[in-house]
């Protein structure tokens, strides 16, 4: 089948099987187009819990599959290839986290959701990269435990007074940003404006105009004045950013960055996931129910 049989194929699967397709920014260009939701994790999580449709194909990474089964339970949620996996998340583990909590009893465990079922099942609440600031600042305790990403937990430090303890994790595609790359791109485009994801690391933080969550990049582009726009995160934002604004030029601040589990899935996995009903996502009652409490703590805070 060509492209367009491909897609064809998709919308009328989709309906036969009541399915809607969430789709995150990272995901490739065609992927993008034949979204139903497209949007950050924050966006999706929320989404994931309001759908009315019986089955939900996820295009994005396993934990984000794994939060819209536990906000939606009775749903059926795909994830179109096992190799669409966020190796951030595996970073963090139930047992270790435990010791960190007897370590730090006073402490809440805030919890970003790029994390497995198992840690958010450990935590007070979760947060994303859009809320993240919000949310820390809005619990009821002066010590936060913050995993697993520690690039974000000290972007949040700037902005309380709260002690928080840092988990050892990072994204392996943001942490690629270097400051020197990005003064150079400064040097060569000096009236662009440079928006940076929060999981980079401080020293590329430090230079930013803006710091962003995924979506946050969507609507900062539209509204600058700005004609040229360095990004620091993955590839797909730029395809969708440059592909939302043809009269702007985004380019990546530094080498191009992508994420290997966000671009596993093609259009052909999307059909074939849909055909076949793979790959189910399927979690114990037992993790999902502490794990729920903690996102739907995050979704009524912000
Ligand atoms: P956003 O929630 O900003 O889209 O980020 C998700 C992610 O995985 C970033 O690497
Ligand atoms: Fe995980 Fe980083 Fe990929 Fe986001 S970009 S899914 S944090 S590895």
């Amino acid at each position: 089948m060509d492209k367009n049989e491909i897609i064809t194929e998709i919308q009328r699967l989709k309906k036969e099987e009541d399915a809607v397709l969430l789709v995150h920014n990272y995901q490739i260009g065609d992927i993008q187009r034949i979204a139903d939701f497209l949007g950050d994790s924050l966006d999706l999580s929320r989404k994931a819990a309001e759908v009315k449709a019986s089955t939900i194909v996820f295009c994005g990474v396993d934990f984000m599959a794994e939060t819209a089964k536990i906000l939606s339970p009775e749903k059926r949620v795909l994830l179109p290839r096992r190799e669409a996996t966020c190796p951030m998340a595996a970073m963090a583990v139930p047992e270790a986290l435990k010791k960190m909590k007897a370590q730090h009893p006073k402490a809440k465990v805030v919890t970003y959701v790029n994390s497995s079922a198992e840690v958010k099942a450990e935590s007070d609440v979760c947060c994303t990269s859009a809320n993240a600031v919000k949310i820390v600042s809005q619990m009821d305790s002066d010590e936060i435990i913050f995993t697993p990403d520690k690039n974000l937990g000290a972007y949040v430090q700037r902005f309380t007074d709260k002690t928080i303890y840092l988990w050892d994790g990072y994204c392996y595609v943001h942490n690629q940003f270097e400051a020197e790359e990005i003064i150079e791109a400064r040097k060569a485009h000096p009236d662009a404006l440079l928006m940076v994801h929060p999981e980079c690391s401080p020293p590329v933080i430090d230079l930013a105009d803006e710091v962003l969550s995924t979506s946050g990049m969507v609507r900062v582009a539209a509204e600058t004045k700005a004609k040229t726009i360095l990004v620091g995160t993955e590839a797909g934002m730029i395809e969708r950013l440059q592909y939302e604004n043809p009269d702007k030029r985004f380019l990546s601040a530094g080498t191009v960055k992508t994420c290997s589990g966000m671009k596993a899935i093609g259009l052909e996995d999307v059909y074939i996931a849909l055909r076949d009903g793979i790959i189910e996502t399927k979690l114990p009652e037992s993790i999902m129910a502490p794990a729920r409490l903690a996102l739907e703590r995050m979704l009524s805070y912000a």
